[in-house]
């Protein structure tokens, strides 16, 4: 019989070498090979190899369909072979059929730990409906019917998007975990920054900071040129507005054509700012007003530290952009959602240290809408959502996974040690936050209700605020451009696949997916607007551009400048221990010390933004597609072509930023990740 050749790839990663005994099988149209022994004697699979063999099937199999890759413990009678157990990284597999015949490539890009195989298929892809051959429709239905068998929801907490089903990080498996250079990174980067902090003494203090000058002490160890600027100018109204539009939660922003009712700013108040010839409804009617509310606050049930109730607020911010010039100010703050004698309106011209505690009464309700909102439920739970229903409803041969499996690495991993070691009872939000895991679980539930789809989609968030021409809105101007960049190249990538509206219709893998992101992650709540199912290329392309943003730059814009805002604690307050102020002309500098949250706390907050700020090695910036499970030319142009515009974006980023005092860089794509993964 005539010999097939045979190249097979392992990966680099720490690990993915093999001792163990592998085989190949050759599936076709008339039938499968029994396992061909790939052997030369040796260590083949080395982490890196790319080794050739040549195997003989015993008989014709017709036209290649799959491969399928076994992988056994070697016999004892090698030495030093550690064969139970092990585990391998297979990055592809290259079948060169005999006379002449072009090689068929195999991506897997999986690994496969301990005994088993791996049923892999040519890398063309496709969708269900141009796959004829009942072998071939059979592997993807067995491959989606393991997947959900692996990969299973679970409700953590009613309300909240359903998540994976597993407790710990030790239980997944090695496809969706952290790699052992990210995980030690990670654990490094942990450990030394609470050996720093216990050294001190810090985490073990319950009492007050003794002054802003020892806190400034205490946090000198760790700067970066961000942390030096909010340091300098956290008490200057300008940098106060500037952080709604360009800080950690730049979604809450809006323009304000009428006054809420509950917050009823007069002409008196906020003439110092407006200057003379205008009034507030002249302003409001111009558009120059806007308004951050923390509405969702109020009610929300609060922590207990150290054996002492926290406070929370739902304050409401009225901001003015002068048109044409100057910085967007601060006009008047309410600490709450209810108007009156016990809930004064705080104004710039107000005693120095009633505005400021006002301030850093909203800068609080940043903390916990970010956190718990921003953060947690946008930028993390719905993520594995879309992580979730990639695996279990599209196979690996389907471009859309192709095409999304990048943007969902590592989301499982994160996701699930946030389970345990952030939000669980004990941990950091129960320790150390105002509002705890219980008010965090009630933001979130609350949410929920109200989370739409326009606010997942830039472009229309964008307008829904009416927040497009405000000057200087950096989150904006990057995220509207690789917005623009994501979707160019998501509709080139449906054009390539897709010819009509009537081939997405008939995807059925497509339209359970997007069933399944729909029910199980909004929990079948029509009113998000999130589509149940998808009926036109354009619907696709938008909903596609929207998954891979979400899990890419809008993580980035929200996270990566944790520590930068946050290192300063007074700029971004993770509790307050004292009741909001009920009247002005009472505040002290030792009352603002006294509101501020313990030692201890600041320390197990600090500590964890700077751990979670920053990706731990093992990076994928946004584009960079090294595992290649596009083998076609067309998708592999795109690709290229996507990466250009990333890097001309870039290129205007870096050029903005030089003549900033404070640069932007948080969408810059190189640090952008391409999932959601730390
Ligand atoms: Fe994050």
């Amino acid at each position: 019989m005539a010999k097939f050749r045979v190249r097979v790839s392992t990966g680099e990663a720490f690990g993915a070498g093999t001792w163990d005994k592998m085989s190949v099988s050759i599936v076709g149209t008339r039938g499968e090979t029994p396992p061909l022994s790939l052997d030369h004697l040796g260590k083949e699979f080395n982490a890196g190899a790319e080794e050739d063999f040549e195997v003989t099937p015993p008989q014709d199999v017709g036209q290649v369909l799959l491969v399928r890759l076994h992988k056994a413990p070697l016999a004892r009678s090698r030495p030093l072979a550690p064969s139970a157990g092990d585990a391998w990284f297979c990055r592809w597999l290259q079948l060169t059929p005999p006379q002449g015949a072009a090689p068929l490539h195999f991506p897997c890009y999986q690994w496969l730990e301990g005994e088993g195989s791996l049923l892999l298929r040519e890398g063309t892809a496709k969708i269900s409906w141009e796959d004829h051959h009942p072998t071939l429709q059979q592997q993807r239905w067995e491959e989606l019917q393991a997947r959900r068998e692996a990969y299973r929801w679970k409700t953590y907490i009613p309300g909240w998007p359903r998540c994976l089903n597993e407790e710990t990080v030790k239980h997944l498996n090695l496809n969706i975990k952290y790699s052992v250079a990210k995980n030690t990174t990670f654990y490094l980067r942990g450990g030394s920054s609470l050996a720093e902090l216990k050294l001190k003494g810090l985490l073990d203090r319950k009492g007050l900071w003794k002054s802003l000058k020892e806190m400034r002490r205490v946090f000198n160890f760790r700067k970066t040129p961000a942390v030096e600027y909010v340091f300098e100018h956290w008490q200057e109204d300008a940098f106060f507005a500037y952080q709604f539009l360009n800080g950690l939660n730049p979604v809450l922003i809006r323009r304000c054509h009428y006054l809420p009712k509950n917050f009823p700013v007069t002409d008196a108040m906020v003439a110092p700012v407006l200057g003379p010839g205008t009034s507030l409804q002249a302003e409001l009617e111009k558009g120059s007003l806007f308004l951050v509310d923390y509405g969702l606050l109020a009610g929300v049930r609060t922590n207990v530290i150290n054996g002492r109730p926290q406070f929370s607020t739902a304050p409401m911010t009225l901001l003015y952009q002068h048109p044409g010039r100057g910085p967007l100010l601060p006009l008047a703050i309410q600490l709450s959602q209810t108007p009156g004698p016990n809930s004064p309106i705080f104004l710039p011209s107000d005693d120095k240290w009633d505005w400021l505690l006002a301030k850093t009464w909203v800068r609080n309700a940043e903390f916990s809408i970010h956190e718990a909102l921003t953060h947690l439920l946008q930028a993390h739970l719905v993520p594995e959502v879309f992580a979730l229903a990639t695996l279990r409803q599209l196979p690996h041969c389907h471009p859309l996974f192709k095409l999304l499996i990048p943007h969902t690495r590592y989301t499982l991993h994160i996701n699930t040690l946030g389970r345990e070691r952030l939000i669980a009872p004990g941990q950091v939000v129960d320790r150390s936050t105002g509002l705890g895991i219980g008010g965090f679980s009630e933001l979130i539930q609350k949410n929920m209700e109200q989370l739409n789809y326009s606010a997942l989609c830039l472009p229309d968030d964008i307008r829904a605020r009416g927040v497009e021409d405000i000057p200087d809105y950096y989150y904006r101007d990057d995220g509207m451009q690789i917005w623009g960049a994501v979707e160019r190249f998501v509709s080139e990538m449906i054009d390539i696949y897709y010819p009509s509206d009537e081939s997405v219709r008939d995807d059925s893998e497509l339209q359970a997916w997007v069933w399944e992101i729909f029910s199980e992650g909004f929990l079948g709540r029509e009113s998000s607007g999130l589509p149940s199912t998808l009926g036109t290329r354009e619907a696709l392309i938008q909903y596609v551009t929207m998954v891979i943003f979400n899990c890419s730059a809008k993580h980035s814009a929200v996270s990566a400048g944790q520590y930068d805002f946050g290192a300063w604690m007074p700029n971004l307050p993770p509790t307050m221990q004292l009741p909001p102020p009920t009247s002005k002309g009472q505040a002290r500098l030792e009352g603002f010390l006294a509101t501020l949250p313990p030692v201890n706390a600041t320390c197990d907050v600090v500590t964890a933004l700077w751990l979670l700020s920053k990706e731990p090695g093992d990076r994928r910036p946004l584009g960079t597609y090294p595992d290649e499970h596009f083998i076609e030319e067309a998708p592999r142009r795109s690709i290229a072509a996507f990466q250009s515009r990333l890097a001309e974006i870039s290129r205007y980023i870096q050029e903005r930023n030089r003549s900033l005092a404070l640069p932007y860089p948080y969408l810059d794509p190189p640090l952008i990740e391409n999932s959601v993964s730390i």
